[in-house]
Formats: structure tokens, sequence, C-alpha cells
């Protein structure tokens, strides 16, 4: 079954990787970047890889966050990782589209070098972490078949452009961070592809997660990033359509096909029109 949680695990604590054991996140995120420090960088990307090769876990569900592409740790976390054959590719701090296209470029040549099925290595770009990346968000419909959704982040934005917080004393998105989170489903859907939502770090609030989850379904999102174990299970849950909506999808989906030349119809005292059928379909989908 498709799950919805994309779990980060920072790649240097054995503990935390051991604990990754009958979670069903979509993905592991194994990080290199923030969630480990400078003195651990090394030993982060030699337990990702071991983890790569050991784990047993599909590869499509290992992801690696690499270090951003302007820095100087990416070249040696690809160089680590990539022989093991990572599912796919977190890009932090994506500047632009063509830092995922310069990404795909060196998986290609990486993929090459390690007898990796070519194409295989998937991207889930950051877009919105520097503030000048707010402004080529249009242009991922561009970057090809490896990019696997574009994801958001407020934590680094912020303090990139001196914002005391980014949240307001109710826990919602203060303007600045709601405008880029839209943003940023948006983009992902121009581009063709899934939207999922930023980190809820307070890990211990499960309620505030599962709201934060409902809405971002409602809104469009596709899944959502996980920092914690915990949060894994009521993220994949929020994502599930209820029964209720399942019903109701099947409902109108079996109206239009009861009126096969008809693009309008009345359903429960309301217009349904194609996009209701399609987004019927949707959920029947998921
Ligand atoms: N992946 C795997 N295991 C994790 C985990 C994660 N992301 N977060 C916590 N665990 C483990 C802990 O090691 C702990 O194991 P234990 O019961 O054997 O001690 C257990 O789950 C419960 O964790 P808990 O004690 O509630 O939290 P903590 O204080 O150990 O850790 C964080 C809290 C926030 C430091 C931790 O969840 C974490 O590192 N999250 C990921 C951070 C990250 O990757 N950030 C970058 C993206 S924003
Ligand atoms: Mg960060």
């Amino acid at each position: 079954m498709t799950t919805h949680s994309w779990l980060f695990v920072p790649a240097d604590s054995e503990k935390k990787l051991s604990k990754t054991h009958n979670l069903s996140a979509r993905a592991f995120i194994l990080d290199l970047e923030d969630s480990v420090a400078l003195a651990n960088k090394a030993v982060a990307r030699q337990r990702a890889a071991d983890f790569l090769r050991q784990s047993g876990v599909p590869r499509e569900r290992l992801w690696i966050r690499v270090n951003p592409l302007d820095g100087p740790y990416v070249e040696e976390d690809l160089a680590a990782v990539m022989p093991a054959a990572p599912g796919g590719i977190v890009l932090p701090k994506a500047r632009s589209p063509q830092d995922v296209e310069e990404l795909s470029g060196r998986l290609e040549r990486l993929e090459d070098e390690h007898g990796i099925e070519p194409g295989s290595t998937l991207i889930l770009p950051i877009v919105t972490e520097t503030p000048g990346a707010l402004f080529s968000l249009g242009g991922y419909a561009a970057c090809g078949p490896r990019l696997a959704g574009l994801t958001w982040g407020a934590e680094d934005l912020g303090s990139a452009i001196g914002a005391t917080a980014t949240r307001d004393l109710g826990g919602e998105w203060t303007p600045p961070f709601r405008l880029v989170r839209n943003l940023c489903l948006f983009a992902a859907h121009a581009a063709g592809v899934p939207a999922i939502d930023t980190v809820f770090v307070n890990f211990a609030d499960f309620a505030e997660l599962d709201d934060e989850c409902d809405e971002a379904r409602r809104d469009g999102f596709g899944g959502k990033l996980a920092i914690h174990p915990a949060q894994v299970d009521i993220i994949n849950r929020a994502f599930r359509p209820s029964e209720e909506e399942l019903e109701r999808a099947r409902k109108i989906v079996d109206l239009f096909k009861a009126h096969p030349d008809a693009a309008v119809l009345e359903f429960e005292g309301a217009m349904v029109d194609l996009p209701h059928l399609k987004q019927a379909q949707t959920i029947l989908d998921l």
C-alpha cells in the first residue's frame, strides 16, 4: 500500500537508523545535512552507505539528503552513497530548477560509473529554503522524469530573511510562510509531481500534527515530511481517504457512468461537473 510519510533519520545516529524497522514510512531520508554536525559528516556518510547496503529496505524507500549543491560537502556525499544506489536524493536549498538539472547530470555520471540503471535515482528538491528560489518555482516541469515531487521548508528561509518566527502564537504559519507553502503546492502541480508538506517539529503534539495533515491533504498535498517515528502512522492515516470520502467518490463516479453523455449533473442537492468527477477518481486512485 502506498503511504505518505517521509521520515528524516540523522545518518550519523546508529540508534535512530536501527529504529526504522517496522515503520511504514513511504521513505526514510537518511540525512547528511542539517541534522548532522560538521564533525560527524564522514561517519554519517559511511553509516548511510552501510544502511543502504544492509537494511533490506527496498531501494525506492531509501533516500539520502545530501548537503546543498553550492557548498563543499555534496561531492563527498554523493561519492559515498551512490555506489550503494539510493532510491533518491533529497536536495536541500535548491536555488532553481537548474540546480535539479545540475544534480541530475551528476547522478547520470555516477549511475554510469557504478552500473546503476540510468535515470533510476530520483530527486526530491526542497524548493523554498532561499529567498531567490521563490522566483523560479514555476520552472520545475523542465526537470524531467527524475523529479519525484517538490517539498518546502520554512526554517532556513526564516533565518535567511531575519524573521523572528515562522508560526504565530496559535501555531499557524505566519503570512509569508503560508504564501511559501502555497507556492510550493502550485509549483509541484504545475510540474506534474506530488507536493510534499514540510515537517511539523513539535513531535509530541499529535493532535496538531493530525490537523496540519488534514489541511495539507485538503489543499492538495500528497504527503508530508516527518522527523519522528511517532509521526509516521499519523501522517499515513491522515493522507488516506476516509470511508465516507471513498463512498461519496464512488457514488459520483457511478453517477457519471450512468449518464455517459452528461458533463454536469445533480448530486445530493449540488452541482457536480467534470472537475468533481476527476477529483472523485483521484480519491479512488489513492
Ligand atoms: N528516526 C529514527 N528514530 C528516531 C527518530 C528518527 N527521526 N527520532 C527519534 N528516534 C528514536 C529515538 O532514538 C528514541 O529511541 P529510544 O526509544 O531507543 O531512546 C525513540 O525514537 C523515541 O525518541 P524520543 O526520545 O521521543 O526523541 P529524541 O529526543 O530521541 O529525539 C529528535 C528527538 C527531534 C532529536 C529526533 O526525533 C530527531 O533526530 N529527528 C530527526 C531530525 C532531523 O533529521 N532533522 C532534519 C530534518 S528537519
Ligand atoms: Mg534545513
